[in-house]
């Protein structure tokens, strides 16, 4: 049997903070097939995040293992295994701002990536940066600007584009359409969805938004204070959801005839069982 794409078994992490302990992330595990996609959802503070920084070698578990191919990730330790790791696993954050460089033009920074994780000359850099915008519905215009020129849905497009330079074997993103308009977070969805057919790349797609995970991924995972409380087929597990932390958090998205009072009661049961 061939080793899936991602495996992801056990993992564990405990923040120490002034005398308090917080489990962070308690027992979870996941295994991602060639060109799946997988949502991590849950809601503020249940450790998806902190899922996110573990999976891209940010932070060291606590114990547990992440497998690229099925050979297991290290924590990187000099510029070759950062580099090997890298390719492993990209990230797109929230904020786009944050992680791109206000004074690079786009293109330079799109450049400075394939400089690092490619062998190719500078005319097949530029080739490729063509390539890579006009994947994520960029073009050439886009590349010469600095990224304060960019809408927020370009902006994040580019960093889509920064991570796909890197040609990763899985893209995590955390929340990253979250901050979007709807109409621009449609479009980067699509993209999301054409990008994995054409390079079968794997995605962990992380958000606190059930219609958008319901769009993207196959199989979805529901974390609950450090914990996986449910885990299935994304139609399966948000049509018929088995944890009764599921059911509310499908409860709590507004709909025709919703009742928020329904959801604090819920809740409230929730919490004294
Ligand atoms: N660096 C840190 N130090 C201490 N506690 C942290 C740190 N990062 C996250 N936490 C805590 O871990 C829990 C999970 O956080 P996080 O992974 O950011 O959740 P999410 O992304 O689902 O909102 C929260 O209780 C948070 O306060
Ligand atoms: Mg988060």
């Amino acid at each position: 049997m061939t080793a899936a794409l991602l495996e992801v078994e056990d993992l564990h992490k405990c923040y120490r903070t002034q005398g308090s302990v917080v489990e962070a992330v308690a027992g979870v595990g996941f295994t991602l097939p060639f060109g799946g996609s997988i949502g991590i959802v849950g809601e503020s503070g249940s450790g998806k995040s902190t899922m996110a920084r573990m999976l891209i070698g940010l932070e060291a578990p606590d114990s547990g293992t992440i497998r690229v191919d099925g050979k297991p990730l290290e924590r990187p330790r000099g510029r070759a295994a950062r580099l090997e790791r890298a390719k492993a696993i990209q990230i797109v954050f929230q904020d786009p701002y944050l992680s791109l460089d206000p004074r690079m033009p786009v293109g330079d920074a799109l450049d400075a990536v394939l400089r690092l994780h490619t062998q190719l000359d500078r005319g097949g850099r530029k080739r490729r940066i063509g390539e890579l915008l006009s994947q994520v519905g960029l073009g050439e215009r886009e590349a010469s600007v600095l990224p304060r020129r960019l809408s927020g849905g370009q902006r994040q497009r580019v960093a889509i584009a920064r991570a796909l330079a890197v040609d990763p074997r899985v893209l995590v993103l955390d929340e990253a359409v979250s901050a979007l308009d709807v109409s621009v977070q449609a479009q980067v969805l699509n993209l999301l969805r054409d990008i994995r057919e054409e390079t079968g790349i794997g995605l962990v797609f992380i958000s606190h938004d059930l219609a958008v995970v319901r769009y993207v991924c196959d199989e979805t995972l529901v974390m609950q204070r450090g914990r996986m409380v449910e885990r299935g087929p994304t139609r399966q597990l948000l049509d018929r959801p088995s944890a009764p932390y599921t059911q509310l958090l499908l409860s709590a998205v507004p709909r025709a005839g919703w009742d928020p009072e329904s959801v604090i009661r819920l809740r409230r049961e929730l919490e004294r069982a």
